[in-house]
């Protein structure tokens, strides 16, 4: 495969992957098997590490940031994680027990009623008391290490107390509470970036999906309620083991109940159906256990599930009523969305008025009309969403919900054109409508905003009312107006309404101003973030800001156009191949011809591969660049630079030529005492140095911290040397002075 080829395929693969993984992390919808995702890591991975120069920091076989669990390291549980039988009524419940009375011959059984926490499944290892191994629940038999990840919770301790096994799986459950969960979606909704469903995706996405850095950011929680193999067999009884786990320091259930007999086991269900409101986490069940080990073994288990035990579920809160109307949200890209408005209902401890609708399509497969009853569901802080419509009460001439006839083709907010256009994974996906006006004050609120988010500039206190109203009262109309805008007029600002005034205040206006000279200062990856470029994400700007000095430079980047000259030169290449299937040869001569220029086009593309598009990652591709240049180009983004330039804002890239790590590659393996990978990584590139993903001869440091891969023994096996992060700092030190 020839380098070109395999930036395509990577291109592909990553593109790929990041859908598979919104899909089924996000969204809960997953369209690949398990089968094919891990096929498409993995072939994502051997290209990688062919083909080093075209390994990406970012790559999702890196994501968690350890290279054990480079595109997931899968490994076998010493005792299978089973499943557990669900049910969520009542009469199936006292079948269970009877099932049990039968085999083992009495009815006076003892269990214990545990919550049934909505996370995920793990299994931790510890080692002569110490923490060594997290993995999921996988298939059963194997999972994926999520080591790195789990040793970001602050709960779990490294070192069991008191006398410990010398071997044993504790089995629980990683969660994240409510209140985590709306802060980062708090977070992300100022980013306008997708928001998490509930806390279980968020919990899912976050241990297997993100840089372990990022991971560190989010509060992951943990319980243990369980135990796979244990050396040597210690436990006698589920409460026994509650004890145990308790003593040894270990995070566990806020409650469990020892009780004898099913009625017994019923009162307890019910009694945590009434205290779990008050849980900081989602629970969706009381899972019910034989207390006594004996009896458990005896009883059994399937290949699925033990005989054991059942999780008895309880129903999702849900409610009925009106939908009144549908009304159109414009976000900062212009794209609608519909919202429904409902009549207020009372659902798990708040009154409901509005929940999300997603999309047209969604709508129209839901088949819901204004003026339907509806039923909606509300679990915790999870954003309400309506489940369903009750077509059959459906009144009279309640037509079906046409998004362009609501607006009547018009942006709800501008009153300009709307066009239907194709959305990646990161929106509505699918088909949506889109408000074509860049200077529409909706879309001008949505990028203040924007730019002024956390992971933005990071200028506090400009969420979405107050960018609203600076837009709306004709303060900005393109973010970087906010540079203008007076700090009185600040202060004095009315968030409220002329009757009842809500004024924004002098500390307030105060911290703005602070925060947008902070920003001043930030570099061209941010900014350029910041500016809302179309397709160009955190990452991307992250790559293009450490290749590019202004954005002058970038408005005429050399390297954008040989993305693009490369784009066409294998678009041709494909044509003109004499195996084309599309343009098949038409004779010897031609193929004869065509292989000549096959040969010279593969020059001319290795050339560009080895000359401007060395190092390169596949994120800046052709797509990005065409959106990039043209962007810089237009009008908007012509009159952004030039505000910028009258302001006197003129951020500068990180690009490094020369340093003390000139000429000098390394790859990083393992965690570092102190340093993430993402920071070490930085140091080495402002240093001047490459980060490769796989070792070479031509490799000139292994970065190795604890628990380091594969890649410790290839150093070995090739005399690289391997070094730790004190010797690495003073290399660091060493070569500055
Ligand atoms: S015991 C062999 N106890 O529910 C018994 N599971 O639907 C295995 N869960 O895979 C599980 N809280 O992820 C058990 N107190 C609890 C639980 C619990 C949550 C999860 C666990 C399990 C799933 C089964």
């Amino acid at each position: 495969m020839t380098p070109a080829r395999a930036q395509q395929r990577i291109a592909d693969l990553r593109t790929q992957i990041a859908r598979a993984d919104e899909l089924y992390y996000k969204r809960a919808k997953p369209e690949l098997s398990d089968f094919e995702y891990d096929a498409a890591k993995r072939e994502l991975a051997d290209l990688e590490e062919k083909f080093p120069q075209l390994a990406a920091a970012d790559s999702p076989t890196l994501r968690i940031g350890d290279d054990r669990v480079q595109g997931f390291v899968e490994v076998a549980h010493r005792q299978k994680m089973l499943s557990l039988d669900n049910t969520y009524n009542e009469a199936e419940l006292r079948a269970f027990h009877a099932r049990l009375g039968k085999l083992l011959g009495r009815d006076d059984l003892a269990y214990t009623v545990e919550p049934k926490i909505d996370g995920l499944a793990v299994s931790l290892t510890y080692e002569d008391g110490k923490f060594v191994r997290a993995v999921t629940r996988g298939k059963g038999d194997r999972g994926d290490d999520v080591t790195v990840n789990a040793r970001t919770i602050h709960s779990l301790p490294a070192k069991l107390r008191g006398a410990a096994p010398r071997l044993v799986e504790i089995r629980g459950e990683i969660y994240i509470t409510f209140e985590e969960f709306k802060r980062i979606n708090a977070e992300r909704a100022a980013a306008e970036e997708e928001l998490y469903a509930n806390p279980r995706n968020l919990a899912a996405g976050t241990i297997k999906q993100l840089d372990s850095a990022e991971v560190a950011r989010r509060k992951l929680e943990i319980a243990l309620y369980g135990m796979g193999y244990c050396e040597p067999e210690v436990v006698e009884s589920q409460s026994d083991l509650q004890k145990r786990l308790k003593a040894w320091g270990l995070p566990v259930v806020e409650k469990y109940w020892a009780v004898r007999g099913i009625d017994a086991v019923w009162a307890a269900i019910g009694e945590l159906d009434h205290l779990r409101a008050g849980f900081a986490y989602g629970t969706d069940g009381a899972v019910v256990k034989l207390d006594d080990r004996d009896q458990q073994r005896e009883a059994g288990a399937t290949d699925k599930a033990p005989r054991w035990a059942i999780a008895y579920k309880f129903k999702p809160e849900t409610a009925r009523t009106r939908l009144l109307g549908i009304t159109i949200q414009v976000g900062k890209t212009g794209i609608l969305s519909p919202v429904a408005e409902l009549e207020p209902v009372f659902l798990a401890g708040s009154t409901i008025a509005r929940a999300t609708l997603h999309n047209e399509d969604e709508i129209r497969r839901k088949d819901i009309r204004v003026g339907d009853l509806v039923e909606i569901e509300k679990a915790g802080e999870v954003i309400p969403a309506v489940l369903r419509s009750f077509p059959a009460e459906r009144p009279a001439g309640a037509t079906e919900f046409n998004l362009f006839d609501a607006v009547s083709g018009k942006c709800p907010v501008c009153g300009s054109k709307i066009a239907r256009i194709e959305v990646a994974a990161e929106e509505a996906e699918g088909v949506a409508w889109k408000c074509q006006n860049y200077d529409c004050a909706a879309q001008r609120a949505g990028r203040l905003g924007f730019f002024c988010s956390r992971r933005a500039l990071a200028i506090d206190g400009v969420g979405g009312v107050v960018a609203a109203k600076l837009v709306e009262l004709g303060h900005v109309e393109d973010p970087p107006d906010l540079y203008d805008v007076p700090v009185e007029t600040l202060a004095t600002l009315n968030l409220g309404t002329a009757d009842e005034p809500r004024v924004f205040g002098e500390k307030n206006a105060t911290k703005i101003v602070a925060a947008r000279d902070v920003a001043r200062g930030l570099p061209l990856e941010k900014w350029l973030y910041a500016l809302s470029v179309p397709d160009v994400g955190e990452t991307t700007a992250r790559e293009l800001g450490r290749r590019h000095r202004t954005f002058a430079e970038l408005a005429a980047s050399p390297l954008l156009h040989a993305v693009l000259k490369k784009a066409e030169l294998v678009a041709q290449r494909e044509w003109e191949a004499p195996a084309s299937r599309k343009n098949p040869a038409k004779s010897e001569a031609d193929k004869a011809r065509r292989k000549e220029l096959c040969a010279r086009l593969d020059e001319e593309i290795a050339a560009l591969d080895a000359g401007p598009l060395a190092g390169v990652p596949a994120d800046v591709g052709p797509a990005v660049a065409q959106s990039t240049l043209e962007f810089l180009a237009s009008v908007p983004g012509k009159r952004l630079l030039s505000k910028l330039r009258k302001l006197g804002i003129d951020p500068q890239g990180t690009v490094v030529t020369a340093g003390v790590f000139s000429g000098k590659t390394f790859v990083l393996t393992g965690t570092l005492p102190t340093l993430k990978r993402e920071e070490a990584e930085q140091k080495i590139l402002a240093a001047g140095g490459k980060v490769s993903g796989s070792v070479s001869k031509k490799t000139s440091y292994v970065l190795a911290g604890e628990e380091a891969g594969s890649k410790l023994d290839k150093a070995q096996e090739l005399g690289v040397p391997v070094i730790d992060e004190a010797k690495f700092e003073r290399l660091l030190r060493s070569g500055a002075s």
